[in-house]
């Protein structure tokens, strides 16, 4: 059985692959087309978030039994259009959690005190102090939109920072907010008006993508920080330009942008914003853990075998 990978993943998932004798071809620079042109040949592939599986990919791909998917979000994967085919869809939702958090961490932090700014300053040789002055966290109120996986890794470990923490999420139990210490926040509106910072964790969906926006900055406190390493759009990229220009934003750390990859987003010109490409799981450690899961999913899957991420 042949399988694709289209999006790198750490070479111990690739050894796995092979060692159950898949033929597994690696070609990550392939265009749409060439990539059109030549998935008739697999019976799996293996993707990041760049590829799109979606009904034009499904059309050309007769024989794919198997995409698995090297990370955590599915929202450039069609699952209808895969389960009407009678294809498999694994990922690997806990592999790269820890990594997400703690860039989650790195991006607030580099943002509230302007380490990327003064790193490019005094990289230009430039020793200047002004106009670089951060705020603390402790005793401020950190909103979490989004108490799952990764939202649950911020909220505990911000409170190490002295934080209060509220959180925002109608799909889970009081007990989870319990479990991690957080205020429950019945309402989004409560929690934009409550919090110094927001970060957002929730999936891409038609209800979550655009959340934050201008209704949303509307009632926030002026000045509050916030940070995206989600999905690009769960803030609204354009409300929250106009939301930085007018001082009711002062910054922002940014990991994902609704078209990726991208060098020409307004986000980009702005000097309160720190941006990271898509790097929350770019870590060793999540991507040595992504890759052998997603492998070792991909050949149970094509073995018929149960798959605990499908
Ligand atoms: P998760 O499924 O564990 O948690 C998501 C939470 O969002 C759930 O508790 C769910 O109830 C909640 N939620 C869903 N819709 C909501 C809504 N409308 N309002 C409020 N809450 C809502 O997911 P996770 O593993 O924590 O991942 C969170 C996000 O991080 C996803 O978008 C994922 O794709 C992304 N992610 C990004 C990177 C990166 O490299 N930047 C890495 C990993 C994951
Ligand atoms: C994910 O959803 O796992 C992340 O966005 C990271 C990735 O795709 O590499």
């Amino acid at each position: 059985m042949k399988v694709l990978v289209a999006e790198k993943i750490a070479q111990q998932g690739i050894d796995v692959l092979i060692a159950e004798n898949l033929q597994v071809d690696v070609k990550m620079d392939l265009s749409r087309e060439e990539l059109l042109n030549v998935i008739e040949e697999y019976d799996a592939i293996i993707v990041r978030s760049v590829t799109k599986v979606n009904e034009e990919f499904y059309k050309r791909a007769k024989n794919l039994r198997v995409v698995g998917r090297a990370g955590n979000g599915v929202d450039n994967i069609d699952m209808e259009g895969a389960t009407k085919r009678g294809i498999i869809v694994v990922n690997t939702p806990e592999a790269n959690t820890v990594s997400a958090a703690e860039h989650t961490i790195g991006l607030l932090l580099s943002s509230i005190r302007n380490i990327a700014q003064a790193n490019n300053r005094i990289k230009s040789r430039v020793w200047d102090r002004s106009n670089l002055k951060g705020v603390e966290l402790q005793g401020k109120t950190l909103g979490v939109v989004g108490l799952g996986r990764i939202g649950s890794l911020v909220a505990v470990r911000m409170q190490s920072f002295g934080m209060k923490v509220i959180a925002y999420d109608p799909y889970i139990t009081d007990a989870r907010f319990k479990k991690f210490g957080v205020e429950k926040k019945e309402k989004l509106e409560d929690l934009v008006q409550e919090s110094d910072f927001i970060t957002v964790h929730t999936p891409k969906t038609d209800e979550t993508f655009g959340m934050i926006g201008d209704e949303e900055f509307k009632v926030a406190k002026k000045g509050v920080r916030v940070v995206n390493c989600a999905r690009g759009g769960i803030i609204n990229e354009e409300a929250l330009v106009k939301a930085i220009k007018e001082g009711i934003v002062a910054s922002a750390g940014i990991d994902v942008l609704v078209n990726e990859p991208n060098t020409t987003s307004p986000l980009l010109d702005l000097d309160n914003v720190v941006l990271t490409p898509h790097l929350g799981a770019d870590t060793e450690e999540a991507q040595y853990n992504v890759g052998v899961t997603v492998a070792h999913e991909v050949v149970s899957a094509l073995e018929g075998d149960m798959v605990p991420n499908a």
